[in-house]
């Protein structure tokens, strides 16, 4: 679809959001109604302090995620719930993750982002556990990044996908992988090519931006998020990915809040915050591609046919529509700044 005869309203199904961070307490007064006013589910991230590693932690922590949409008239919004992986997380929680319904667990390599401390050190010491995982279906969701201090920042996606990913599926051929967040040319390449069962997700900011966005007059810590943002090579390749329609590629925010005074500092957290703009940021990069026929699959469709979830029965009517969002948001006692404040979208949810 030409950006020219571009409608002035679609309308799609249900979107969800296949990777979102909305921390806990009373962060999620101020997060989760930004996300439950769009999507119909989430898939929450456990890097929490301390991390979410049992069952019983997940539903405790899907209770307040649910409250805090209900007491902002979202009731309807389902979180999905995910468990990080350690070192030491044992074979049988995933039996009971599995009858749970929690939909995930997470592979932070240690040291790879925030709160990752607990991560994975080995691949190996966590064998047992992905064997389980393999047995019964659970999705690995993989932070795809070497924390080794020899590899170059910008590299590190691309040599995990050599020296982790490749070993590991070949020791786990049937284990299901979401390699989250892509940003690179070869993790998009390596996820369409790949035998079995592997998808990726993409956020709306490594679709709109190349690492120049870091640096243009100035530092801008607001668009500091790991995996880094990367070239412009490499932004073309997911949006390459994103808008052909396959249904390896979904939508995952990664959606991160940080307290701005956190973000603006001298050694400033990783994180962009999307959740208050999601599906208008997506809208605009497949817009820019010729592509806003492709969103509705890549939004509402590839995630949950992926994870063996039904696909959602309601709608979300986007509108050509100029506004601005705010240049900042409550954020539990403090604020936070989310990506795109202050600057003019075209797209905005009816
Ligand atoms: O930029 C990021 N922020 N990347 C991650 O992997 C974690 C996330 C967070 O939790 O802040
Ligand atoms: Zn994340």
């Amino acid at each position: 679809m030409h950006a020219n005869s571009a409608p002035i309203t679609f309308t799609i199904t249900r979107p969800d959001d296949w990777h979102l961070h909305v921390r806990d307490g009373a962060a999620l007064q101020t997060v989760v109604p930004h996300t439950a006013a769009q999507f119909a589910r989430a898939l929450i991230m456990p890097n929490l302090k301390p991390p979410v590693t049992s069952t019983t932690q997940a539903l405790a922590y899907r209770e307040r995620i649910r409250a805090a949409a209900a007491a902002a008239g979202h009731s309807a919004f389902e979180p999905l719930m995910t468990l990080y992986l350690t070192d030491q997380l044992p074979p049988d929680e995933i039996l009971r993750a599995q009858e749970a319904g929690i939909v995930g667990v997470k592979l932070y390599p240690a040291g790879a982002t925030t709160n990752s401390d607990a991560g994975v050190t080995d691949m190996r010491k966590t064998y047992a556990t992905l064997e389980a995982m393999q047995r019964v279906g659970m999705p690995l969701l993989v932070h795809g990044e070497v924390t080794s201090p020899d590899i170059d920042l910008f590299d590190r996606e691309a040599v995990f996908i050599d020296t982790q990913l490749i070993p590991l599926r070949r020791d786990f051929p049937s284990l299901k992988v979401v390699f989250e967040h892509i940003t690179t040319r070869e993790a998009a390449q390596y996820v369409q090519e790949a035998q079995g069962a592997i998808a990726a997700s993409i956020t709306a900011h490594h679709l709109l931006y190349n690492r120049n966005a870091i640096f243009t007059g100035g530092i801008r810590p607001h668009y500091y998020c790991l995996p880094v943002l990367k070239r412009e090579i490499h932004r073309q390749a997911l949006v390459d990915a994103a808008t052909k329609g396959s249904p390896r590629f979904f939508l995952g925010t990664d959606s991160a809040p940080h307290a701005t005074h956190l973000k603006e500092h001298a050694s400033g957290c990783a994180g962009c915050y999307t959740a208050h703009a999601a599906v208008e940021l997506y809208a605009s990069a497949f817009e820019a591609a010729q592509a806003l026929d492709k969103l509705e699959a890549f939004a509402s469709f590839h995630g949950p046919d992926f994870y063996g979830l039904p696909r959602n029965t309601g709608q979300i009517t986007l509108r050509r529509e100029s506004w601005t969002p705010p240049h900042s948001y409550a954020f539990a006692d403090t604020s936070l700044k989310p990506l795109a404040g202050g600057e003019m979208l075209h797209w905005r949810i009816a």
